[in-house]
């Protein structure tokens, strides 16, 4: 059986306004494995998302590769499980875009060489090399977050934690998303209302609704529970709405 490699019990976050934003979540996630959150804007999608790398740190109940989340391993954490946030302009912070991806590498100690090789393979990857000199902040929104993507993908993480990553995306750069999460064997974790991309990409699904988990389950039994959708305000992955 896969390793596990996220242990999530009993997971509680309020916010500074004291929204309580993540209620006894439990969410085990193994090795190689893609899945998806899924959930109505305000579940609590995002805010778990930060918890797996240690932005947020709720009441600490997450285990990432059997290690507690603590100031000593966060930056062992933070090269293993790459963050690729729901707006991008908090993942640009650099002059340009070359800086933005090459901020990760550089951080984990690699040569100039290595670092300028990882700089262009992500960048090709997500089809920004044109623009590798340009400045992050300029960028429309959907190459802002095709680089956002290639920040991550700089670094082969072993878990790539992404938020909403085709939002934003014209129809090819988003066939090509989904074509690079399926060939990428790292774990993925999607927080996505693109329940189209959840069903190509992810064989498991989470539901998150008001902070809480309404159902773990595999991706074609939740998507086959139409009532459960409707319940929380979802709709059908597009792809089997034609299949009937
Ligand atoms: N910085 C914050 N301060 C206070 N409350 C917050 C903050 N960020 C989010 N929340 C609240 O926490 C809850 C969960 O928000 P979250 O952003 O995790 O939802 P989400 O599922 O990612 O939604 P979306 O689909 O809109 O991205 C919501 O009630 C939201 O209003
Ligand atoms: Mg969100």
């Amino acid at each position: 059986m896969a390793k596990k490699v996220i242990e999530i019990q009993g997971l509680n976050f309020y916010y500074p306004d004291s929204t309580h934003a993540l209620k006894n979540i439990a969410l085990d996630i193994f090795e190689g494995e893609s899945v998806g959150v899924i959930g109505p804007n305000g579940a609590g999608k995002s805010t778990l998302l930060l918890h797996l790398n240690g932005i947020l740190r709720g009441d600490n109940h997450i285990k990432l590769f059997d290690m507690e989340i603590s100031d000593k391993a966060l930056p062992l954490i933070r090269k293993k499980v790459g963050v690729v946030f729901q707006d991008p302009n908090n993942q640009l912070f650099m002059p340009t875009v070359f800086d933005d991806v090459a901020f990760g590498p550089l951080s984990m100690g690699l040569s100039k060489d290595e670092v300028n090789r990882a700089v262009n393979e992500a960048l090709r990857e997500v089809d920004m090399l044109d623009c590798v000199n340009r400045s992050s902040h300029h960028l429309s929104s959907g190459q802002k977050k095709r680089v956002s993507l290639a920040t991550v993908l700089s670094m082969r993480p072993d878990i790539l934690v992404l938020d909403e990553p085709s939002s934003d995306l014209d129809p090819k750069h988003r066939r090509d998303l989904i074509a690079i999460l399926k060939r990428l064997s790292a774990t993925k974790i999607i927080a996505t209302h693109d329940l189209d991309l959840v069903l190509e990409v992810c064989s498991r699904v989470v539901l998150l609704n008001a902070g809480r988990v309404v159902v773990t389950a595999a991706a074609m039994e939740v998507f086959s529970n139409r009532q459960l959708l409707e319940e929380n305000d979802l709709g059908i992955p597009i792809a089997l709405c034609k299949a009937g």
